[in-house]
């Protein structure tokens, strides 16, 4: 479904090529040097803050080349702001994440709103480079700035009965273009099992460079999920929700038999329509093969122990 251009948008809103590109090669250089780490890059020609105070992390991917910060806030799944790759940043000008809070409820002993930053403040914000492979068979290596979710979910006291988390995006028509089409059902409804939740690599996102998220990279706070597949690191999250029964969420609902509520990256496991053998890494020409849980089965696999991957997909 093709989304018409809003008329509302400014060009000074879209930033241009030649800004991308040069504060790409200041920021790989500075990511190389280290110099992220202690907050002394500045804003400059960007509209997003710098993030400070980020500590490495031992669970990030070292081993690949970093995709070029052009490519992942240009090609882009938002369907909130259109389904093409480009919508989400030639579309969300008028989307606005300042302020924000965030409902945590359900089964837990202290439920409530809070605001994004007393719920990011106690934690130290970490890079985490990682993976991040789309059920479309295309994938980037993303430096991530967050905060570890489960961190987050236990300052909230989850009860025995929290067995899911669900999450879900925020509900603004006026300032997301997509949402005024029926192309899924709004909001945006992701879930994880409660393991998967407290495993020690899911993030809630806040930046990506060391930069705040930019509003197509689902500014605030997003969700992300590096084993599975990338339509379960759900953005611009707004709800937070301890359940018992596994949560109903967008892509299951939209098509069951092609986006299962587990989404593990799997290679052995085609999709309906298409192979899930091999993937095509952003900014390279030759195709590469998909691993197992996206290459980080030491840290996950354990979790799916007994259960038939080729199920329950
Ligand atoms: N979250 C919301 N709210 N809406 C979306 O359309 N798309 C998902 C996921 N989170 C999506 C979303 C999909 S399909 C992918 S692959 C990733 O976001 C893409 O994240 P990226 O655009 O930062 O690469």
């Amino acid at each position: 479904m093709l989304i018409k251009t809003p008329s509302d948008i400014k060009s000074s809103e879209i930033t241009s090529k030649s800004t991308y590109l040069s504060r790409r090669k200041f920021l790989k250089t500075s990511i190389n040097t280290g110099i992220v780490g202690s907050g002394l890059l500045l804003a400059g020609n960007t509209n997003a803050a710098t993030l400070n105070d980020i500590r490495k992390s031992r669970y990030s991917t070292l081993e690949e080349e970093l995709t070029d910060f052009e490519d992942i806030t240009t090609y882009n799944n938002f369907y909130e702001f259109g389904t093409a790759k480009e919508d989400p940043v030639k579309y969300s000008g008028g989307f606005n994440p300042k302020p924000w809070s965030i409902t945590v409820d359900g089964e837990c002993n202290k439920p409530g709103e809070i605001g994004l930053e007393d719920l990011i403040k106690p934690h130290r914000l970490e890079e985490r480079i990682y993976r991040l492979r789309c059920v479309e068979a295309w994938s980037m290596v993303v430096p991530w700035v967050g905060i570890p979710l489960g961190n987050v979910l236990k300052r909230f006291e989850p009860s025995s009965n929290a067995k899911y988390v669900a999450f879900t995006t925020v509900f603004r028509p006026d300032e997301m273009p997509g949402q005024r089409s029926r192309v899924l059902q709004w909001p945006y409804r992701e879930g994880l099992r409660i393991d998967e939740a407290m495993n020690p690599l899911t993030i809630l996102a806040v930046g990506i460079y060391g930069e705040e998220l930019l509003n197509q990279s689902g500014a605030p706070i997003r969700l992300v999920v590096p084993w599975k597949y990338g339509y379960k690191s759900i953005k611009s999250i707004v709800k937070i929700s301890f359940v018992e029964d596994e949560p109903r969420t967008s892509w299951n609902d939209s098509a069951p038999k092609e986006y299962g509520f587990y989404s593990n990256v799997n290679p052995n496991r085609n999709h309906p329509r298409w192979s899930q053998k091999k993937e095509r890494r952003i900014g390279e020409f030759l195709k590469r093969d998909t691993l197992m849980f996206n290459g980080y089965a030491d840290q996950v696999a354990s979790m799916y122990e007994g259960m038939n991957l080729l199920k329950y997909h």
